[in-house]
């Protein structure tokens, strides 16, 4: 990362405060939502080939379920064909956690049958810790970017499938404006960080003889507010596409006109009207374990 530049990993509250006004400008949850309601049955539920006694748990894994909007989604959906869920949630943000746990409670009628097991840790802190359990579906939404090296994660994650088990794994495509982003401003990445794409994530699981099914979701938010140097959301939004904290403060101003020029270009984005709408295509990489 540029000299002065900080990432939003240094500063966990301003890292949930651009994510909140980024999720909600691009309607993250309900797109998500919708992605849960349309497609996730086929390419998740029905492709687990597990048979569980009567009393017997479906075991689940959230990495990096963040507030669990999404999760709570999934959750609700494997009910109707598993009516127990263990819901093991490994997520290293606490305030997240606190929103996720209130979010279980509110929709406590939805997810009857489901029992919680919140793991305030990183991934590589739950591994470290040697839980030797094993589940039958594990899932890792946009949070893929945040675990180190990602190769060996994914491993680690195929690892603790169950045969018949199935990993979802959603993160940026390599043609997102994300992407492009990340390729055209390299010293934008922080340590902390590994922006990947599901090119890479498929390329991973392929060397290894792994194979996946890839879902690939067109999808745009707005972000015209990002080039009217009077909005606040605008500034927010644009520390949250570029990771950085209060970018227009900390950059070279010849820097930060660059970067909102790219941004704006159809390199990243594409004008409807008066409308800047961001490319943020996504893809789900749905793997299914074999049975033994
Ligand atoms: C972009 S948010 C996505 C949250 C949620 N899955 C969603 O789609 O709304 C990324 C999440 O990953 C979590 N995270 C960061 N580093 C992590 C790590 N090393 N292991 C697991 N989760 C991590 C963050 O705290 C955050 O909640």
């Amino acid at each position: 990362m540029e000299s002065k530049l900080r990432s939003l990993f240094h500063d966990p509250e301003y890292y949930t405060k651009s994510f909140d006004c980024f999720a909600a400008l691009s309607a993250k949850f309900s797109e998500l939502a919708n992605w849960g309601e349309t497609v996730f049955g086929e390419a998740v539920v029905d492709k687990i080939k597990i048979t569980l006694g009567d009393n017997e748990e479906l075991r689940v894994l959230g990495v990096g379920s963040g507030s669990g909007e999404m999760d709570v989604q999934m959750l609700t959906k494997l009910l109707r064909r598993f009516p127990l869920i263990n819901n093991r949630v490994v997520e290293p943000a606490m305030d997240q956690l606190v929103k996720y746990k209130a979010l279980a409670q509110s929709k406590a009628n939805d997810l009857h049958g489901v029992t919680c097991d919140w793991r305030q840790q990183t991934i590589a802190q739950y591994e470290k810790a040697g839980d030797s359990k094993k589940f039958h579906f594990i899932s890792s939404i946009h949070s893929i970017y945040y675990v180190g090296d990602v190769d060996r994660c994914m491993m680690y994650l195929y690892d603790r499938l169950e045969p018949g088990g199935v990993l979802l794994v959603i993160t940026y495509s390599d043609d997102s404006g994300w992407w492009r982003f990340r390729n055209h401003f390299p010293s934008f990445q922080d340590s902390l960080v590994t922006f990947t794409n599901s090119s890479l994530i498929r390329g991973s699981l392929e060397r290894r003889g792994i194979p996946c099914t890839l879902y690939h979701q067109r999808s745009r938010f707005e972000i015209t507010q990002c080039f009217d140097e009077a909005s606040e959301e605008g500034a927010l939004l644009v520390d949250f596409l570029t990771h950085v904290i209060k970018l227009k403060e900390t950059a070279p101003a010849q820097l930060y006109k660059e970067v909102i020029e790219y941004l704006g270009s159809d390199h990243c984005s594409e004008k409807s009207g008066d409308d800047v709408l961001f490319n943020n295509y996504w893809d789900a990489v749905v793997v299914c374990k074999p049975v033994d």
